[in-house]
């Protein structure tokens, strides 16, 4: 069986292809990127352009094997897609207590009538952790144990009504309308830490920060359970936008410098180096300090990591999460950036990659995912295997196959005019 995950970024979509075999081991077979449009910090708010992107992202997977289209995942996010901590209890009916399936959907579903404000609706939920007769049950498997009384402390994302209507806008191109919507979204930020933190790192108590184009993805665990995952709308397009204002040049080539000569950390650039800026736009006759091109992008770093503190400290952790900060997202590759991260979080900090023990890799042209900015890609593939694997299956996760009949472009025109 194949697993496909899109990850709709600000700057990319970028697609995976993986194929679980009998035993649940994954083997990557195919990797996708293309710049994505209509998509700002984080949230679809031009479908039409998010769709021309996508379906260029479709036909390539189309063509390598038309079964990948059968179970696909998507990443939603920024910061009107919210993270909720709810929790219910039901009694088993049953004389011998055991615990079945249906009891686990049940107590799922008492957990989803919380007070959301209006407009907006949960589209996503899993169970965080079960209390059978008073007893916390080590992992969330379950069936068939028994007991009188199942709690369930339930994490629920929810999405704001427009957010949710564009991004179905879009994912029903692939999915149907009849799709299994619940069962093929996840929220970005919890696919980047299944990938990249170790159990030992949520024992501990970690942060994980997807540093993207326009968002900072934020996920933060203590004692391994997840205490909040949100969206922040500020990422690495920040810092170039910065530069180009500060350097007055496009910012295409303010992209460029930030890439090649960028440094989070000012006091490491001597004031001596500097940067001849024709070499990029003939106008631009000027050279440029690159302590002066470090002084502008650190203080757009020490903005965001500013913006986690305050999230941390709301939290009551800041400080306090032994297993420190992990930095994923292609705005975690800026030199420099792990070092005022310690500052600023006042934790260890290290730069992640997505965990490859948990993939073999089909040829040699697929190292390109040992790459931090690939982390929610990866995974969401971990996250639908992971779902695939349990002996519990919430009913909404249960897929409905493709109709591959249907011409794709017919198919767009349909729901681009649906939508009208
Ligand atoms: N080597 C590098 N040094 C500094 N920044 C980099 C480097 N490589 C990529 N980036 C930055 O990473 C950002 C893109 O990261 P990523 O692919 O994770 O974004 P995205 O997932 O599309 O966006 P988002 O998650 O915010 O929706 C760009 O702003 C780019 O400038
Ligand atoms: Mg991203």
């Amino acid at each position: 069986m194949f697993i496909t995950a899109i990850d709709l970024g600000s700057a990319y979509i970028k697609g995976i292809i993986a194929e679980q075999r009998k035993d649940g081991s994954l083997v990557l077979v195919k990797t996708i990127k293309r710049e994505s449009k209509g998509i700002k910090k984080g949230e679809i708010v031009y479908p039409e352009e998010t769709v021309k992107g996508l379906f260029e992202v479709l036909s390539i997977i189309k063509q390598f094997d038309k079964k990948c289209l059968r179970n696909i995942v998507f990443g939603i996010s920024g910061t009107r897609v919210q993270f909720h901590l709810s929790r219910a209890a039901i009694s088993i009916p049953r004389p011998d207590f055991e615990i079945l399936s249906e009891d686990v959907d049940r107590v799922i579903q008492e957990s989803m009538a919380i007070q959301i404000p209006a407009g907006w609706q949960i589209i996503h939920s899993f169970p965080r952790e079960f209390v059978i007769d008073g007893i916390e049950v080590e992992g969330t498997d379950v069936v068939g144990l028994s007991g009188k009384k199942l709690e369930a402390n339930v994490v629920l994302i929810s999405a704001f009504s427009s957010v949710y209507r564009n991004f179905r806008r879009v994912t029903d191109l692939v999915l149907g309308k009849k799709g299994d919507f619940l069962g093929s979204v996840i929220f970005t930020p919890l696919a980047s830490e299944r990938a990249t933190l170790t159990k030992s790192q949520k024992e501990l108590g970690a942060v994980l920060l997807d540093i993207g184009y326009g968002t900072t993805g934020v996920a933060v665990f203590q004692d391994g359970r997840l205490l909040v995952a949100k969206v922040l709308p500020i990422g690495s397009g920040h810092i170039t936008n910065d530069l180009a204002v500060g350097l007055r040049c496009t910012i295409l080539t303010a992209e460029l410098i930030k890439i090649e000569y960028g440094n989070a950390n000012a006091r490491d650039v001597s004031v001596r180096d500097k940067l001849d800026m024709s070499q990029y736009e003939p106008e631009l006759s000027s050279q440029t300090s690159l302590k002066f091109v470090a002084e502008i992008i650190e203080a757009r770093v020490r903005e965001v990591f500013g913006l986690v503190q305050d999230e941390l400290k709301s939290l009551g952790v800041f400080g306090k999460l032994p297993a420190g900060v992990v930095l994923v997202g292609g705005g975690a590759k800026l030199k420099g950036l792990a070092d005022i991260a310690r500052e600023e979080l006042k934790s260890p900090v290290k730069i992640g990659f997505p965990n490859t023990d948990e993939f073999e890799k089909a040829h040699s042209g697929l190292a390109e995912t040992d790459d931090p900015s690939y982390a929610a890609v990866c995974g969401l593939v971990l996250q639908r295997s992971d779902q695939t694997n349990k002996k519990y299956v919430a009913r909404s996760f249960a897929h409905t196959p493709l109709d591959v009949n249907e011409s794709w472009f017919k198919r767009i025109i349909r729901i681009l005019r649906a939508n009208e």
